[in-house]
């Protein structure tokens, strides 16, 4: 179960909390093995390229409701946002 990936706290501690810094770096999300992900590379190239722009536009940039759990659209296969209120200070 790709959702269940990085959630065994003897290889990530505190698994549950989003941690951007993390430097553990033995990640399943591309998957393992002869199978691996090809565009494993181009994919992280992207999200880099993504989110430094993004904070690179706008510095400011925080949740809305720091407090309150976002929501998360339902499904076993991938997990993501539903949406996510931010505000630009
Ligand atoms: C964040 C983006 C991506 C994620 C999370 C992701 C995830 C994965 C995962 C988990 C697998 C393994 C599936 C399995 O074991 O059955 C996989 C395989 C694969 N991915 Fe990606 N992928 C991403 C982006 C891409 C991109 C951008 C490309 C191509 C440009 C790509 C091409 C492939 C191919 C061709 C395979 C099959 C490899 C094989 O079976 O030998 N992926 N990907």
């Amino acid at each position: 179960m790709l959702s269940s990936a990085h959630r065994d706290p003897r290889q990530f501690p505190d698994p549950h909390r989003f941690g951007i810094g993390r430097r553990n770096t033995d990640l399943l999300a591309f998957g393992h093995g002869p199978h691996y992900c090809l565009g494993a590379v181009l994919g992280r190239l992207e999200a880099r390229i993504a989110v430094g722009s993004l904070l690179d536009r706008l510095p400011g940039l925080s949740l809305a409701h720091p407090d309150e759990d976002p929501s998360w659209r339902p499904g076993p296969i991938f997990r993501g946002l539903a949406h996510l209120s931010l505000i630009h200070t």
